[in-house]
């Protein structure tokens, strides 16, 4: 468990960003925001507690700037490509973070490190998709959010890549549980409360056994979590 000071949480406008900021401030982490221009009014609610830097997220002088001193990154993958805007993000914080800083990055199941995920239909549907997207990005940058993960997992930083399930509003359940590979039957629910995406990646912070892993996560009371539980014990 490493210590955790001072956290720079880029993309933190979103709905998951607010979210770890606010469980940041909670656990009296120093956090340093960096959100688009346009979308700095979302924090006003933390106005004079935390440290502000508007601008786009793959630019690389905001990003060196809010990275400069941090313990951890907690780094929000836009879900779609434009002008290289997950991967020119994802760069720029494993270029300019401390080189013991914990980087923890969000993205969705569809991601995947070792190609042995297993998907459902609806997953099954859509992966291909992704993956021509992927493939046509080199040329349009359509999915930019495939090419950031595949330089993080290349990478020798203190890298985790989070994977989201589908996703909710609602109470937090408490901390999501994870399995390396979709289609373990641990992760069948396919549901995951936002709160809680939030939680996991606050708490991989702290958590070294995390290091250079993509758990992909469900949330905790979840059918399929309950009957994993139930199973093991
Ligand atoms: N939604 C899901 O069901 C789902 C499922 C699994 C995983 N995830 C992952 O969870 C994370 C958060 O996703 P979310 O869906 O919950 O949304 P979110 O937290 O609201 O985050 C969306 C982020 O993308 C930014 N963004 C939106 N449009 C943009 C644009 N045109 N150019 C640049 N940035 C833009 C937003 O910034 P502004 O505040 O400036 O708009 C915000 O930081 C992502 O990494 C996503 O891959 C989501």
């Amino acid at each position: 468990m490493g210590d955790i000071r001072r956290v720079a949480i880029i993309g933190a406008s979103g709905k998951l960003g607010q979210y770890m900021v606010e469980q940041c401030l909670e656990r009296g982490y120093q956090v340093v925001a960096v959100c688009r221009e346009q979308s700095v009014s979302k924090l006003e609610r933390f106005a004079g507690r935390i440290e502000l830097l508007p601008g786009a997220t793959n630019d690389r002088e905001v990003i060196r700037r809010a990275v400069t001193g941090v313990d951890g990154v907690l780094t929000v993958l836009a879900p779609w490509g434009v002008q290289q805007y997950s991967s020119g993000t994802a760069q720029a914080v494993m270029d300019f973070a401390p080189v013991d800083a914990r980087l923890v990055f969000s993205c969705g199941w569809h991601i995947s490190r070792d190609g042995k995920d297993r998907y459902d239909w609806k997953l099954r549907l859509m992966v291909p998709i992704m993956t021509r997207l992927a493939k046509l990005a080199r040329v349009v940058e359509i999915d930019d959010q495939v090419e950031a993960c595949r330089r993080i997992f290349a990478s020798d930083t203190r890298w985790t890549v989070v994977r989201g399930s589908d996703l909710e509003e609602g109470p937090s359940q408490g901390l999501p549980v994870w399995s390396e590979h979709v289609g373990d039957p641990v992760l069948a629910s396919n549901m995951t409360r936002r709160v809680d995406f939030a939680l996991f990646m606050v708490e991989a912070l702290r958590d070294d056994a995390l290091v250079q892993v993509a758990p992909a996560i469900v949330g905790r009371e979840t059918a399929s979590a309950r009957e994993h539980r139930a199973a093991a014990a």
